[in-house]
């Protein structure tokens, strides 16, 4: 097998996994991350080692699949990303499904292809600092992605000096993380409880004990990933588990891709664009 028809065969197992396609934009991306990889997993002192290894186990060895997707997995996030969108959940979606959900009737919320959670974190954060408008109401956030490992970040809480000053207002990083040591902090343990994690492909089922529908979901940065006739898949299980009257958001760059057979604009006067179920829809 030739560098190039490694890589393809890399490009291709990165797309059948996750959906995520390589094309000339980000080929030499792929090819940096593969670089990177091999400085990394120190067995292959080369990027001409990894290919050889590739290419003498056929590309069959499972393990080095695992981590070679984990590791080309764009995983860019941070608090509190593109603000507007975390004004319009404080000042208008939650507020709303406060006044038009039954007090007895938890408010779900689903933060996917969540990376290291800083996503869901961020809705947490809010529900603390809105804690006297909803009361005893129960709201439960769940964070989901496809990649085990950033999960298993996400679990933990903990962050780089670099993260936490991504976004994150000082006045929070002092009252809701604990310093570790000079370069980490945690989210402290209140925080880190409202938020539940689970892996989850977009291109498959959810998991069997995921068997309700959402008030709220965002889906942000990661449809742009796909291939354009592969992202009414994804829009259609968005479709099918969020309620009736919930409210959806995907990221700035891809609104456009919101196929209106799925979601409709509700509004242009928030500070970012929502979405709703579009009922005529045949699923
Ligand atoms: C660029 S990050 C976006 C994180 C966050 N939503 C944000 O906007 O800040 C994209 C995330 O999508 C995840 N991802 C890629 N393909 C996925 C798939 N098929 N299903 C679920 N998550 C996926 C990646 O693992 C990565 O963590």
């Amino acid at each position: 097998m030739s560098f190039d028809e490694i890589l393809a065969a890399i490009a291709k197992m990165m797309e059948e996994r996750t959906g995520v396609v390589t094309n000339s934009d980000n080929l030499q991306i792929l090819k940096n991350k593969i670089m990177q990889f091999c400085l990394i997993h120190t067995e292959f002192k080369t990027q001409e080692e990894l290919v050889k290894h590739i290419a003498s186990h056929s590309f069959n060895d499972e393990k080095l699949q695992d981590d070679l997707v984990e590791h080309l997995l764009n995983h860019e996030t941070a608090f509190y990303r593109d603000k507007p969108a975390f004004q319009t959940f404080q000042n208008f979606i939650l507020p709303q499904l406060l006044q038009q959900k039954r007090p007895s009737d938890p408010i779900r919320i689903l933060s996917t292809a969540c990376s290291s959670g800083q996503e869901a974190y961020s809705l947490a954060l809010i529900c603390v600092k809105e804690q006297a408008k909803i009361g005893d109401r129960q709201i439960k956030i769940y964070g989901s992605d496809v990649s085990d490992q950033t999960l298993q970040r996400a679990q933990s809480g903990i962050y780089s000096k670099l993260e936490v000053q991504r976004g994150l207002p000082i006045v929070e990083l002092i009252e809701y993380f604990e310093q570790l040591n000079l370069n980490s902090w945690q989210l402290k343990e209140h925080i880190r409880s409202k938020v539940s994690f689970f892996q989850h492909n977009l291109f498959e089922p959810m998991p069997p004990n995921i068997n309700f529908q959402f008030d709220f979901i965002l889906c942000r940065n990661v449809l742009i990933y796909f291939r354009n006739e592969n992202r009414p898949k994804v829009l259609k299980l968005l479709h099918n588990i969020l309620k009736p009257e919930g409210y959806i958001m995907f990221g700035s760059s891809e609104s456009m891709f919101s196929n209106r057979d799925f979601f409709r604009p509700i509004s242009d006067k928030t500070d970012y664009l929502i979405y709703q179920r579009a009922e005529s829809v045949d699923v």
